[in-house]
């Protein structure tokens, strides 16, 4: 284990079996139409491509990215960095997918700016599900794991841009946390 990791709150075989359930989830969702995967830079990276690895029907992917203001383990304002082109929106079936839902800004903002641009319809699915810390009203449609209040790293989740490239989820020491 990496040596500023204090605990593993899911480990790659877990992970697996989390995403099997989904995909199997989203696959029934969507059999018969189509629909594109808007994977939310950067941290749904990881887990979108190992998503629309085990669903095997007819899909696009597109990328939409965004980031708060300010670094670290509280979220700010939302800045739209960029969305999927127009031809990639109107009259689509969208399924958003981001690494974590925490407060719900993100997502939230995401998919009314999608929505706005003409989206057919927008559905989200989340690697991970933090309820405690949610500020608006909004709820995934797909999720693999709901986790308590407490900052995760690793399978595509950061810390000041680092930690991504780990297999598992963890939880950091608290040492990593103030010295980052
Ligand atoms: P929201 O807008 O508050 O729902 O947060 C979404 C974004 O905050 C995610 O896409 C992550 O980048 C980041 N985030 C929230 N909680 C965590 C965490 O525990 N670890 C790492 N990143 C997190
Ligand atoms: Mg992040």
């Amino acid at each position: 284990m990496h040596e500023d990791i204090e605990s593993v709150l899911f480990t790659e075989s877990e992970i697996v079996a989390g995403i099997d359930r989904v995909a199997a989830s989203v696959t029934e969702a969507y059999r018969g139409r189509d629909f594109t995967v808007v994977s939310v830079l950067k941290g749904a990276c990881i887990f979108s491509s190992d998503l629309i690895r085990r669903i095997p029907i007819p899909l696009e992917l597109a990328f939409v990215s965004a980031s708060s203001y300010g670094d670290g383990t509280e979220a700010g304002e939302l800045k739209l960095n960029f969305l999927p082109t127009n031809q990639e929106i109107e009259g689509r079936n969208l399924l958003l997918v981001d690494d974590i839902l925490d407060t719900g800004n993100t997502l939230n903002r995401l998919s009314a700016a999608l929505a706005e641009r003409g989206a057919a319809e927008v559905s989200t699915c989340v690697f991970l599900d933090k309820p405690a810390r949610r500020q608006v009203d909004f709820e995934a449609d797909f999720r693999c794991f709901e986790v308590e209040d407490l900052f995760v790293v690793g399978y595509g989740l950061d810390y000041a841009g680092r930690y991504r490239n780990l297999p598992f989820v963890g939880a950091l020491h608290q040492a990593a946390l103030a010295t980052s």
